[in-house]
């Protein structure tokens, strides 16, 4: 077995096939999806800048973004998710603690779409409200207050028509702010709150078809 030319042959062999399996493929199979079919989400401007507040807010130590093939993961999505729903996406933020709920198809989550939907979200992200206590926990939250995406504003200085009034009013009463002043969203608060109603399963792949009976 003392043949250099084996060997080399033998090296070629591994490092060749690797290439072919590990980005040949890959590359072949997602690199050239263009139809709507087959990429469920394009982010716009405004939630690509919030996908950066959410990675570098470490939003990503605590919720994932896969719905996995497990029964104890239907109740995130009605399907599961798969590569192309990052098709674009540079490090894809899967997550892989779930500290907090899955946030895979939070766009279609009741509570924050609709009329009041957005200041839920913001009262969510600010930890206004008394948050839900875990199932089958005693604890509190564990998420934490991020104040660091409000601004704090006098309420005297907003337009009575700011479409913010009522949230910055009550955001500063809940943080026990002295009176007259408030919370508002900040530009960053804003597009992660975009990026985030941007994150949803509903659109049937032919890699992950939306299943009958998980239709909500
Ligand atoms: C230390 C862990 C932790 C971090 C960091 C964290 N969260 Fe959470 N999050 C949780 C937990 C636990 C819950 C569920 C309990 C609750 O509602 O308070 C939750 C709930 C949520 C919900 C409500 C989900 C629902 O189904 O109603 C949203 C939205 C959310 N988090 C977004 C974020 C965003 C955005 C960030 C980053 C800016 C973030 N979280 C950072 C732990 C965390």
């Amino acid at each position: 077995m003392n043949h250099p030319f084996v060997l080399l042959i033998g090296a070629i062999l591994s490092i060749g096939l690797s290439w072919n399996t590990l980005i040949v493929n890959p590359q072949k199979h997602f690199g050239q999806l263009t139809t709507q079919d087959e990429i469920p989400k394009v982010l716009n401007g405004q939630q690509k800048q919030g996908r950066q507040v959410y990675a570098e807010s470490g939003c990503v130590k605590c919720h994932t973004q896969q719905v996995r093939y497990f029964e104890q993961d239907s109740k995130y999505g009605p399907r599961f998710t798969v590569a192309n729903d990052f098709a674009g996406q540079d490090k894809p933020l899967l997550g892989s603690h779930r500290i907090g709920p899955d946030l895979s198809n939070l766009g279609n989550n009741g509570k924050y779409t609709g009329g009041d939907g957005r200041m839920n979200l913001y009262k969510t992200l600010f930890h206004a409200k008394e948050s839900q206590v875990m199932e089958g926990s005693s604890l509190a939250s564990l998420m934490p207050r991020h104040y660091f995406l409000f601004d704090k504003v006098e309420l005297s200085s907003l337009a009575p028509d700011n479409e913010y009034s009522e949230l910055a009013r009550e955001l500063g009463e809940t943080a026990g702010l002295e009176e007259g002043h408030g919370y508002i969203p900040s530009y960053r608060a804003e597009v992660l709150a975009d990026y985030l109603m941007s994150l949803k399963l509903d659109q049937s792949l032919f890699v992950a078809p939306i299943q009958e009976s998980s239709e909500e």
